[in-house]
């Protein structure tokens, strides 16, 4: 297992030391895990993060569960696939006893072996699944990608789990949109959280071109997320606004890196605001040493997103629409 390194601190670095309270804070992200069973085409980690293999400790997992309890109300924990984690069971159960947790999977073989011993710590699971269709999912992230997922969701339906659906629309994938939703309400899903993939890490090697235009992404994906009436009641979708479109959920001056409403902390210490850019990590603007937080120096996510950049200045603008942050969210309920 690789434990985070234990570099000695510079003298200045107890000066940018912060706590969970410098920050507004609903949920932290864990990558616990670089490991994983796929190697899925629009991943937006690089190949680089996968070929590391590393793990977060369960002391280091602990630690920062630690500080941020009493600011964050829930821990998301995701990897690479987080049942790859050697210790994935005993990190879930003891990160439960603090703090409402959450993972992400694919649905692996490895998820369900473990669904037993965490089913009873784990608040949510959103398994991954990007359409209703094997063919379609199997050509995305690999064969058996799509069997996995419905048995995991069959699982955790008998095991009285909440889950979620988590779908990222590419091009490919657009056509299936509207039986998505129905396919989504119908599993039992409490939310399908749709994202816009976005073309970075193996993405943008392996699914360039994938991405869905500004205008598409309006008319076959907003009007018809905003045109769906679930008919059970406890059944909403989520979906990635992107554009600067006047729907509900849109605000062009949000960005998670300046509102410093996210933190997303990574194997190897480097902790991201912005999910956007976890493929380089020399991007990072924080980093998670020896039980403490401290800022990063440089030409990192906060210097690339100060003020008065408006907008998400990452990405281009299309057709006329400015990108705005991949955390604006269109709700349906
Ligand atoms: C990086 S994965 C980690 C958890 C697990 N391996 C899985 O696939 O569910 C977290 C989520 O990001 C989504 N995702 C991956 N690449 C993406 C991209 N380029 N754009 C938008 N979402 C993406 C995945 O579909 C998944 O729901
Ligand atoms: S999206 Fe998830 S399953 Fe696919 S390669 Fe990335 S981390 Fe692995
Ligand atoms: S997606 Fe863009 S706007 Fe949102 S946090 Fe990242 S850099 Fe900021």
């Amino acid at each position: 297992m690789t434990r985070l390194a234990a570099s000695p601190l510079r003298p200045s670095a107890a000066r940018h030391r912060l706590s969970a309270s410098d920050f507004k804070l609903d949920s932290i992200d864990l990558y616990i895990t670089s490991r994983c069973n796929r190697r899925c085409s629009y991943c937006f980690l690089p190949d680089a993060y996968f070929d590391r293999t590393q793990h977060m400790t369960p002391a280091t997992v602990a630690a920062i569960v630690g500080w941020a309890s009493g600011a964050a109300n829930e821990i998301t924990v995701l990897g690479g696939e987080p049942a790859l984690h050697p210790q994935f069971a005993a990190i879930v159960r003891d990160t439960a006893a603090t703090i409402r947790v959450r993972t992400v999977t694919n649905g692996s073989r490895r998820f369900r072996a473990a669904l037993p011993a965490v089913h009873a710590a784990l608040s949510r699971v959103a398994v991954s699944l990007d359409a209703p269709s094997a063919g379609l999912v199997d050509r995305l992230r690999g064969r058996g990608a799509f069997a996995d997922a419905v048995a995991t969701v069959e699982e955790l339906r008998a095991a009285g789990v909440p889950f979620d659906l988590n779908c990222t629309v590419l091009a490919d994938t657009l056509d299936a949109v509207p039986d998505m939703l129905a396919y989504a309400e119908a599993s039992g899903a409490g939310r399908l959280n749709m994202h816009w993939f976005s073309p970075v890490g193996r993405g943008a090697l392996h699914a360039a071109g994938q991405s869905v235009p500004a205008a598409q992404w309006r008319r076959r994906v907003l009007d018809v997320v905003a045109a769906y009436r679930p008919a059970r009641q406890s059944f909403t979708v989520d979906c990635q606004v992107a554009f600067d479109f006047p729907v509900p959920g849109a605000d062009r001056g949000t960005c998670a890196v300046r509102d410093r409403t996210n933190l997303q902390f990574l194997p190897g210490g480097a902790v991201f605001s912005c999910g956007m850019l976890l493929e380089d990590e020399a991007l990072a603007a924080y980093h998670w040493q020896d039980g403490a937080l401290f800022r990063r120096a440089g030409d990192t996510e906060l210097a690339r997103t100060a003020p008065p950049c408006q907008g998400c200045p990452l990405r281009p603008a299309d057709g006329g629409h400015d990108p705005i942050c991949i955390y604006n969210r269109l709700a349906v309920v």
